[in-house]
């Protein structure tokens, strides 16, 4: 599988993950970064699933100033599978998850899907002096949920030592957090933008990372979307409620059953 290689030490660089077919919050998302002046943006993939009219997402991350990697549902999507490999194992998250897919898949031109095929899996940054590695879920597996509850300190360490890296970026569970060594070094997972972080807020997040010298400071960004388009666009292409209600509420509905206790016990279903 490709892997992209940047070696332009960037001040600033704009991370999200998991567009999920909310062309508006990645449209609202990317006008933000750069007005916070974003020299880099990147997507940390998973452009389908959950949302409306998919190839409205795609047309953007292929015409922003935005560049991409492959998550679990883009090579799916890309290569027409039977479903999105998410790496649910409940039945109500697959039950749902394969709404999600079998929509997105259905209603993304031959075009896009080639481009989503074509995606590279990972990247390597520079944020000043300091090593970022992009990647979905982590760097040895792209559907891996890396969740803040169940990744300790050692395991951080490890990864970092194992991939030479200072940082290591991904996304794909849908919920953002981060973990530092005390020397800089750590994981941070960007959340998602197609879906709130069932904190109870429409918002969804993404991460600006900042060259601070002898570390990288990274920001989680609030992103407030026009949920209402949203909504209707779900309704109009008959997608279910519970979807709809999630992006009203902010709170998950659906496909939680993965989610750790803890992480769990912050939402309200
Ligand atoms: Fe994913």
């Amino acid at each position: 599988m490709q892997h992209v290689i940047d070696p332009t030490p960037y001040k600033k660089v704009a991370l999200f993950g998991g567009t999920y077919n909310n062309w508006s919050a990645l449209e609202h998302t990317v006008a933000d970064a750069l007005r916070r002046g974003a020299e880099a943006i990147w997507f940390l993939g998973d452009a389908g699933g959950f949302g409306p009219l998919p190839n409205r997402t795609v047309d953007l991350l292929r015409s922003l100033p935005v560049r991409s990697i492959q998550g679990n549902y883009d090579d799916s999507v890309g290569n027409s599978k039977e479903d999105c490999a998410c790496g649910y194992t409940d039945p109500r998250d697959n039950h749902f998850a394969q709404i999600s897919y079998d929509y997105t898949l259905a209603n993304t031109s031959t075009d896009h899907r080639t481009w989503l095929a074509a995606l590279p899996a990972q990247a390597r940054i520079q944020v000043g002096a300091h090593r970022v590695l992009l990647c979905h879920g982590s760097p040895r597996q792209v559907n891996e949920f890396l969740w803040e509850s169940t990744t300790p300190l050692g395991f951080v360490e490890w990864l970092c030592k194992t991939e030479k890296t200072d940082l290591i970026a991904c996304t794909h569970t849908g919920i953002h957090w981060e973990r530092r060594l005390e020397d800089g070094r750590g994981i941070i997972n960007v959340g998602a933008i197609g879906r709130p972080a069932n904190d109870g807020t429409q918002n969804v997040w993404y991460a600006m990372l900042e060259d601070a010298g002898d570390r990288v400071r990274s920001t989680f960004i609030p992103v407030a979307y026009d949920v209402t388009q949203m909504s209707d666009d779900m309704r109009r292409e008959g997608l279910p409620e519970e979807f709809i209600e999630t992006l009203n509420t902010g709170w998950w509905t659906t496909c939680l059953e993965v989610l750790p206790g803890r992480e769990r016990m912050r939402g309200q279903h």
